[in-house]
């Protein structure tokens, strides 16, 4: 089974900051730090330390090379990235401020260059038994869906970051379905999680959700079967990609056989360890270091 992450590839530009910027007010940064980011980059990384194998498609400008790189030395394929010389690579400026907390603001750039010509090319060496990974921040996301669907693959959605573009889905055709409770909320119209769950899957009766809740922790629920998992408590440093970390250690443990519940605890260590670093590609651990974490953990199922 190989992982193919459809997604962006951004150069964050991360800003620290005494608190958020304000209309109006001029702010001086303390610290400026350029790392490789963008959910899709992210989470390819993080299925790829997590152990599996990972092949990521998109688009970069011709400053991408960083992007390049820090997938590769990762582990993970890129023969299916494109490079465009006349377009600039997607970017993030993101303020952190002294809590670890962020906010972010996106341009699409090369991220949005995703052609129906590039989604043919890109799925037609995939297919049943392998898992294809989306976030919401390139374009043609309908029609990638409905053609690895029809290709037998099995897909993963994480909307992030939400916007009204994910109405336009045929979610029928997402297997499993990966959110924050702000996300949960605005697909399902419920703010509580149980009725964020119950809601989904009255209305998607085959689909397989997991929902996390930041410092809550997080919860998986099919037709058969719910589990949870609290957070493995963490010296908060930047928050940034603790989702991303999340996804791709949950999905490469569920591939791997893992019980919802042991997935649940992997992804909870590793995005543990992510929240106590800067930073977002490079905040996300090793397997080695989720398990040493891990065996220090009692476990209280
Ligand atoms: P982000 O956008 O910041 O990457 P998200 O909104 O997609 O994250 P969250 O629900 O905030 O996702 O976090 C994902 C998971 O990360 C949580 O389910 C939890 O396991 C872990 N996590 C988040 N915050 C913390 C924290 N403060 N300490 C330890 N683990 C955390
Ligand atoms: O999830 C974190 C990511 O969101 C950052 O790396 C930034 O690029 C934005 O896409």
């Amino acid at each position: 089974m190989k992982v193919l992450n459809f997604g962006s590839l951004n150069l964050d530009y991360v800003y620290d900051v005494p608190h958020f910027v304000r209309a109006g007010e001029t702010l001086a940064s303390t610290r400026l730090s350029t790392f490789c980011g963008g959910k899709g980059l992210n989470q390819s990384i993080a299925f790829a330390r997590a152990g599996a194998q990972t092949v990521h498609a998109g688009n970069v400008g011709k400053e991408g090379g960083m992007l390049l790189d820090a997938l590769r030395e990762a582990g993970v394929q890129t023969s299916l990235v494109s490079v465009h010389d006349d377009v600039a690579s997607g970017h993030a400026i993101i303020q952190n401020n002294a809590d670890g907390e962020n906010c972010i603001l996106l341009y699409g750039g090369a991220n949005m260059c995703v052609s129906e010509e590039q989604i043919d090319r890109v799925l037609a060496d995939f297919g049943k038994g392998d898992l294809l990974m989306l976030q919401n921040e390139i374009n043609c996301l309908p029609a990638i869906v409905s053609r690895a669907h029809e290709r037998g693959m099995t897909v993963v959605l994480n909307p992030s970051p939400f916007n009204e573009r994910i109405y336009e889905l045929d979610m029928a055709c997402v297997d499993y379905l990966i959110v924050n409770e702000t996300e949960g909320e605005a697909i399902s119209g419920k703010s509580e999680p149980d009725a964020i769950i119950e809601t989904l899957l009255s209305t998607y009766p085959d689909m397989h959700v997991v929902l996390t809740l930041g410092k809550n922790g997080a919860c998986y629920a099919d037709k058969d079967s719910r589990a949870f998992h609290p957070i493995l408590p963490a010296a908060v440093v930047d928050t940034t990609a603790a989702g991303d970390t999340f996804t791709g250690y949950f999905f490469c443990e569920l591939m791997q056989g893992s019980t919802p519940y042991e997935a649940l605890r992997m992804a909870s260590a590793a995005s543990s360890l992510a929240v106590s670093r800067k930073g977002a590609s490079v905040s996300i651990p090793c397997r080695e270091d989720v398990c040493a974490m891990l065996s220090t953990y009692t476990d209280k199922e």
